[in-house]
Parts: structure tokens; sequence; C-alpha cells
């Protein structure tokens, strides 16, 4: 007999849907199994305004297949223009969920974003006041340091700074990719959290690297090494409330990946969750699986836990190694690999 995992129903609380048609892709894949999901608002132009979100929130939504029930958490994009007034305004609506922060230039679409975090506190008490969560892509952008230690020098240089002077504000250090930033979050209370990347668990940067160029493994903050990776995978598995599912899924169409300039991002959404569970299996931690997709997050987040389920079974499941959306080809990360769990 085939076995078989019921946990309660997952939420992604990072992901990338994009816009247009390619949404006719990226909303099923992700609504099929996650009750509700985190979108990100770096679209061209980016989400910055409660109006944004909203439109964004019906698009999305028209995307949603008949009977299934997922709800968009949407977010703000935080610019250097950014005002106290907009954090209320979004505070006071019903759509708006979060703030995410971009250092300018640190990944795919962040052109807009800010380019000097110490700039922004008006905002962030105001943030803290309406307890509306910040979302920090923590790299910094200048060039005189390390794509490598990007993350660590944003600890040092700014968050550290910001999680001091707002105690009370809710941080959630998104797809963290080092042992300084596990170390971070592990080191504060209930008000920091972090999400974890299927690919910053299973990967690190050589598989970005060794035996030729793989662009499909390439994304923001990039793979690092193997020690750093091993401090995710025991964060993760601890049952450490603070850590918790955000895949990050980021389609970009193949010949943006496969190309001399390729872009940032991993496309996993539709195998995400059999993903995680090949991973906590891995580490012997089935039992902390649910905790990870299903608990913490909503707990951080203040919203119920799903009462409804998703059912796993132990059966292998091929990759495919191509998706069409919208008209354009894209290639899913781990495409054409083998894993042992699929969505029964
Ligand atoms: C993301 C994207 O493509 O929008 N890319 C990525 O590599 N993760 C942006 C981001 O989350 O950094
Ligand atoms: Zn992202």
């Amino acid at each position: 007999m085939t076995q078989t995992l019921t946990i309660t129903r997952p939420d992604d609380w990072h992901l990338h849907f994009r816009d247009g048609d390619i949404l006719g892709e990226t909303v099923p894949a992700t609504a099929r199994v996650f009750g509700r999901a985190i979108v990100m608002p770096n679209l061209t132009p980016p989400v910055t305004s409660v109006a944004l979100a909203n439109d964004y929130r019906d698009r999305i939504l028209k995307a949603v297949p008949a009977g299934v029930d997922f709800q968009p958490l949407m977010t703000l994009y935080l610019t250097d223009n950014t005002t106290a007034g907009d954090i209320a305004a979004a505070a006071a609506s019903e759509t708006v969920f979060a703030c995410k922060l971009y250092p300018a230039g640190a990944t795919t679409n962040s052109d807009n974003g800010v380019t000097d975090p110490t700039g922004i506190y008006p905002v962030l008490e105001a943030m803290q006041e309406h307890d509306v969560p910040l979302l920090v892509h923590g790299e910094v952008t200048s060039a005189d340091i390390d794509i490598f230690d990007r993350e660590k020098a944003f600890i040092d240089r700014y968050l550290a700074d910001i999680r001091t002077r707002f105690p009370a504000l809710r941080i959630v250090f998104e797809h963290i990719t080092t042992a300084d930033a596990a170390d971070f979050v592990l080191a504060h209370d209930s008000h920091t959290g972090a999400t974890i990347t299927p690919q910053h668990l299973m990967m690190n940067r050589n598989d970005l690297l060794v035996g030729g160029i793989r662009p499909h493994n390439y994304c923001l903050p990039v793979l690092k090494r193997r020690e750093h990776q091993q401090k995710l995978r025991q964060v993760a598995v601890s049952g450490d409330p603070r850590f918790f599912l955000g895949t990050d899924s980021a389609p970009h169409a193949q010949g943006k990946k496969e190309t001399a300039c390729g872009c940032a991002g991993c496309y996993s959404a539709r195998a995400a969750l059999p993903l995680y569970a090949t991973f906590f299996e891995e580490m012997d931690a089935l039992d902390k699986l649910e905790g990870f997709t299903s608990f913490h997050g909503a707990d951080f987040y203040r919203l119920p836990r799903h009462t409804d389920t998703v059912t796993l079974a132990r059966e292998t499941m091929t990759i495919e190694q191509q998706v069409m959306a919208g008209g354009e080809a894209f290639v899913p990360w781990m495409a054409g690999e083998t894993i042992p769990w699929r969505l029964a």
C-alpha cells in the first residue's frame, strides 16, 4: 500500500505570481495546494498603493480555478517616497497585508526599491504603530561587498539597527540563505521570523557552478556554501516556530534564464509541497513538516490555521521539463528530476 501523509492545508508566505496571461499558470499552480499566499509586489511598475494592490488582487482572483478557496495576501512595495500616510491606508485596507523592503537594485524589478533603509524609519515607525509586518529582502547592494556576503552585510548595516529601534515591528527575514541570518532570527523574540525556500534547503552553490553554470538554480539571494545550507536545514526541521515555508517561486521565461545574462528566480510552485516533503524526509523529520508548512507562518501572521487538509503520497514524481504559460516556455526548478513524493 502507498504510504500517505495528510497535513493541515499549507500556505506559501512568499511568492511571485507575476501578471497578465501567466496568472493562468501561476495562480492555479499555487491555489490547488496552498490556502493563502503572500504575493510579492515587484511588478513593473511595482505595487506601491492600495489601489494598485486591489487591482492586482482582482486579476489574481480571476485566475483562481472554480471551486478552489484561495486567499491572496497582498503587499506594498516600499520606495523612498512611501509615506506614513500610505502605511495608514494599507493598515485600513482589507487587502494589503504587509510591506516589502527591497534595497534598490538587490534583485528582479527592484530598481524602485529603497536606496537607504535608514531613510525610511518614519515609515517603519508607522508600520510598527499600525502593526503592519515588514518583509525584508536582506541584501546590501554596494559593489564593494561580495555577492556571497551581502546578506550578512545587510544584517550588520541595517537589520540589527531596525530590529533594535522597532522592537514591536513584526519582521520577516525573507528567503534566508546563511547561518548568519538563521542566527539573527534565533537571537530575537517571536517578532522576528524567516521564510526558507526549497532551493536553499536542497542546494548549495556547487549546484549552481560545478560542472557548468546552471541558470535554473540561479536565484537571489544566491545559493551559498554548504555550511550555510546545513544550518538552514537544521533550523527548518527544528520545530522552531520562527521558521516557515516561503517558496519564493519566481518564474522567468526559459529564454530569460538560458541567456548571457540570466534572470534570478526559480519557478517551484507546482511541485513545492512534494519538494519540501522530500527534504523533510531526507532529514528524517517528516513529523516536523506540518508545523513548517501549515502552522508556524499562520501563527506568526496571527491568521487562523486552516481546518482542511492536503494529502501527499509516497509515489515518485518527475518534475516537468517545461511548462507553457501565456505563450511562453518556463523551465521549473528541478526539471526532469524524480522525487519520492507527489500530491495524492
Ligand atoms: C525574485 C523575482 O524574480 O522576482 N527572484 C529571485 O531570485 N528570488 C525576486 C526576489 O525574491 O528576490
Ligand atoms: Zn521573492
